[in-house]
């Protein structure tokens, strides 16, 4: 991890149960995370906070601000393993594919685009130093081989003549890789060419295992929708234009999955599929654009922090005629660099008539059906009618799409970062300690409140009891905590992110009211019993 703020994240993240190492006591396995029980609860928070905006909580009588028009929105669950001709339609079977290269000295194999490097004035020639990294910590694993491949010792970077900035393996020629020094070598020019590397993980279904058994795991929850769009309009009321979302894992073999659970190779999905009048559809991807954006900042994310990035004609996937990303300052990224959150595609209507009349490409700048070596299309499409019919307006036609696709793991780990705080703060005996605070938005926080008794006696455990039960009937996520000084207690609950403390002191048993402590503001209120719940509920509304 590049800065020092992300190795204390990801050592907050294992010590106070919010993520660990998949299979951790048998060496981990890259690129899977668990959730421990506070990250179970901030993950599901997410979710809850996407569901709600996307699903429970719209009006479809009324239109939303910046909206077009009023809509529906609905939700499915689809399954994980689909019929393999989903995948070839969709595209994935073909197109679905990192460039990767093996090093033939040491076995490994690498994403083209994650090995980045400098040019080094070598004896004889300039060499390509590589390592798979980014930002501050790139620069310090290329100075390191450098000074390894030189000769020279720890303090004689100085002599160290650098030819280049940074750039990625993807930038240099093949004819080049003979100076490539790839990232765990001993010596240049052991790189194969780039070849593709088919990201879907591949199961086969029942006993027999044969290759017409073959099947993948979803690389993205985006079909089950699609496939599902003429059920879901025969079965319910909605009218275009009407969004599908779904939350569920997806798997992609990665080459090379890192920085924690920003690249993994299982991850969840946050996926809505919005169906539209041609005609409508870039008004509709320019609000769901600016919406979207709007969701991050609204749970926490400072703007300074987030941005929102048009990608240019040459970036955009096979099937998108636009693109936009939200993507987030992530602490292991050089100042100025984002990684992607979440990304809004206008699909146009790629999909839908894919799985109707078989693998669209493109040809002369028009989507026809791909055809095989026979002139048959290459692979057939389901050839159902996914069309849409009007009946208003009389008008058949093939809905475009619009499509938010957030990763529920990147905005987890997003609004961890972004929370994470160092300040300093007296202890009980007035001596200044370092504490370490999620801000976390209160609805995304494990715990919303804790209640303390300030001391184990006269009655104050009991009354701390039945506050904390009258938070649980309310389900809202309490903790109780009678354990060592309370400006200990404070501080462990501070470190997970919980925004309201509330103790029970002496005057609580003569007039029933306790002290507030408001993590972010440390300010401390003095309110009656009877009003604690319905000031919690206020704050998460
Ligand atoms: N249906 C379109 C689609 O899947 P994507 O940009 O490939 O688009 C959407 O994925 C989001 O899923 C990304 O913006 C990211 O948040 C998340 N995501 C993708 N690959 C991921 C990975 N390997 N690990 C964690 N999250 C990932």
């Amino acid at each position: 991890m590049a800065d020092s703020r992300m190795d204390k994240i990801v050592s907050l993240c294992k010590r106070r149960g919010f993520i660990f190492q998949d299979s951790e006591i048998y060496g981990g396995q890259n690129g899977f995370w668990d959730y421990g029980p506070l990250g179970v609860e901030l993950k599901r928070n997410v979710r809850q906070a996407w569901w709600a905006d996307m699903i429970t909580e719209h009006d479809e009588l009324s239109v939303p601000e910046g909206a077009p028009t009023s809509f529906d929105m609905v939700g499915v669950e689809t399954s994980i393993i689909m019929h393999p001709q989903v995948w070839k339609c969709s595209g994935h079977f073909d197109l679905f594919c990192d460039k990767m290269v093996d090093c033939k000295e040491t076995k490994s194999r690498y994403r083209l685009d994650h090995v980045k490097g400098r040019w080094l004035e070598s004896k004889a020639d300039t060499v390509f130093v590589t390592a798979v990294a980014d930002g501050p910590e790139l620069l310090e694993a290329v100075t390191k081989r450098a000074l390894k491949l030189l000769d020279l010792r720890s303090n004689q970077a100085d002599r160290l003549v650098w030819k280049s900035e940074p750039a990625s393996l993807a930038t240099i020629a093949v004819d080049q890789y003979s100076s490539v020094l790839a990232p765990d070598a001993t010596k240049p020019g052991t790189l194969t060419d780039p070849r593709d590397f088919n990201l879907m993980f591949k199961t086969t279904l029942g006993a027999l295992g044969t290759e017409a058994d073959a099947a993948y795991l979803r690389p993205e929850t985006a079909q089950g929708m699609f496939v599902n769009f003429k059920n879901v309009c025969d079965s319910s009321r909605v009218k275009i234009p009407f969004g599908i979302a779904q939350i569920g894992k997806s798997f992609r073999n990665e080459i090379t999955p890192r920085n924690f659970t920003f690249r993994s190779r299982e991850f969840e999905q946050m996926e809505m599929e919005f169906f539209c009048h041609p005609s409508q559809s870039l008004e509709w991807y320019r609000y769901w654009r600016d919406r979207r954006y709007q969701w991050y900042i609204r749970h926490g994310i400072a703007s300074g922090n987030l941005i929102l990035r048009e990608h240019a004609k040459d970036e955009l996937s096979h099937y998108s005629v636009g693109t936009a990303d939200v993507e987030y300052a992530f602490p292991f990224l050089d100042t100025g660099e984002y990684g992607e959150l979440e990304g809004i595609a206008h699909r146009g209507d790629f999909d839908l008539r894919s799985h109707m009349e078989g693998k669209l490409c493109k040809e002369n700048g028009q989507l026809v059906v791909e055809k095989g070596p026979d002139g048959k299309p290459k692979y057939q499409g389901s050839g159902k009618d996914l069309t849409y019919f009007d009946d208003q307006a009389r008008e058949r036609f093939v809905p475009h799409v619009i499509e938010p696709a957030a990763g529920c793991d990147r905005a987890t780990l997003a609004f961890l970062c972004e929370a994470f705080h160092e300040d300093q703060q007296p202890d009980d005996k007035g001596v200044m300690q370092e504490r370490l605070v999620l801000k976390l938005h209160p609805k995304l926080a494990p715990i919303k409140v804790a209640i303390f008794p300030l001391i184990k006696k006269e009655g104050m455990p009991e009354k701390a009891a039945e506050i904390y039960r009258a938070f649980k009937k309310a389900g809202i996520a309490a903790a109780y905590d009678q354990q060592a000084a309370i400006g200990r207690r404070y501080r462990r609950m501070d470190e997970i992110g919980t925004p309201y403390c509330i103790t029970v002191d002496g005057d609580t048993m003569t007039n029933d009211t306790v002290t507030l402590r408001d993590r972010d503001t440390l300010q401390q209120d003095r309110l009656p019993i009877k009003e604690l719940v319905s000031f919690v509920q206020e704050k998460l509304r």
